[in-house]
């Protein structure tokens, strides 16, 4: 059993505070993603589960045992990182054994641990070649083949496909899955994009400055945001956020015009400052008629849906609309915008969102 405990892990580097008290239960076998923009403490946070880093406060139990004080290398974890820090001099079939071998484990065993390894990332093909003969989802795969022969109880990875191209990633990302759904093993992700962290995670911890924002499936987190940083954060495009006013009779008053009712807005005074937040699929655009004034002021066209860019009128507020493909909004264009009263988030001034 291999679950993680953290409990008010604390860091600090001279000045700075960089982890505020960070209490995590991680289960056995979740594939667990820390998501958040850059500089937000995901590294640190998963160095000081590895043990590269020690926290100024706080406990990190692995699997019932506290590990706060043991050396990485006795913590049953593995960790890979977005540079792979291959030996060039090694083949791939050296650098996956080079750490059994190091430990003295027996040659048999060691090939046997290879051997499985290599097929369950499908580069047996590729073991005697050295890393300046592979590409760099090869290389990428030989770095966690390393990881998967020390059968570690706990995987670790720091952002591992940010080197690679698009097209690599998305197919890595499938093959991650693959893999935590063969090995059963706990995995522990760091990444800020996003969309790696709604196709990967059993579970998302969104992080920012320090601090968890909400922990949640990637649809909870999508459908339910605690507040406005993770509405703005999951999600592409970014949800759409209008300002508003409570007119104390269960409708918000828009600063764009006109006034919606979405069902969290009962019970608000009058006059209490909300933002309001909507999904660009939930944009419902037409030529004319009740609902928001706006002008479009671009259209891309992605094939098989459009994304319509809008302003409103009187606030200037920038929006994004989801539109099909054959519709035929243009810049400049005047549209009205609404949305069914359940598809409208609500904030409040603090940005915690009110349900
Ligand atoms: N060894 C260190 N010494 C001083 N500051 C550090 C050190 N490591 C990280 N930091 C700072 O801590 C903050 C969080 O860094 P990091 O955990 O790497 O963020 P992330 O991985 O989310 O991008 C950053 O402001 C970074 O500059
Ligand atoms: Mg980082």
């Amino acid at each position: 059993m291999a679950e993680l405990k953290i409990r008010g892990v604390r860091k600090r580097f001279a000045d700075t505070t960089i982890l505020h008290g960070i209490d995590l239960d991680i289960a056995d076998g979740e594939f667990i993603v820390f998501v958040g923009p850059s500089g937000c403490g995901k590294s640190t946070l998963l160095r000081t589960i590895c043990g590269l880093e020690g926290p100024d406060e706080g406990t990190i139990a692995i699997g019932g045992r506290d590990m706060t004080n043991v050396p990485p290398a006795q913590r049953g974890i593995a960790m890979v990182f977005q540079s792979y820090a291959l030996y060039p001099h090694m083949t791939v079939y050296e650098n996956m054994a080079f750490a059994l071998k190091l430990a003295g484990t027996p040659p048999a065993t060691i090939r046997d641990k290879v051997l499985a390894a290599a097929a369950s990332l499908r580069i047996e093909a590729l073991l005697e070649r050295k890393p300046k003969e592979l590409s760099g989802g090869q290389r990428q795969r030989v770095a966690i083949g390393r990881a998967i022969v020390r059968h570690p109880e706990v995987f670790l990875f720091d952002e591992p496909l940010s080197n690679l191209d698009a097209a690599l990633r998305v197919q890595m990302r499938i093959e991650l899955k693959h893999l935590h759904r063969t090995l059963k093993s706990t995995m522990v992700y760091v990444t800020h994009d996003q969309v790696e962290a709604m196709t990967l995670a059993d579970r998302i911890v969104v992080l920012r400055g320090g601090k968890v924002e909400q922990v949640g499936a990637p649809l909870e987190l999508y459908n339910r945001p605690d507040n406005v940083f993770v509405a703005g954060f999951m999600g592409s495009p970014a949800m759409n956020f209008l300002r508003g006013a409570a007119d104390g009779d269960g409708a918000i008053a828009l600063a764009a015009g006109g006034s919606v009712a979405p069902p969290a807005a009962a019970g608000l005074a009058a006059g209490a400052p909300v933002t309001l937040g909507l999904r660009s699929e939930h944009v419902v655009l037409a030529a004319g008629g009740d609902g928001v004034p706006a002008v479009v002021q671009n259209v891309e066209l992605l094939g098989d849906f459009s994304y319509v860019y809008l302003q409103t009128e009187s606030s200037g507020e920038a929006l994004v609309a989801r539109a099909d493909s054959n519709s035929t909004w243009h810049p400049g264009q005047r549209a009205t915008l609404g949305a069914p009263p359940h598809c409208w988030h609500l904030f409040d001034s603090d940005g915690k969102a009110r349900r």
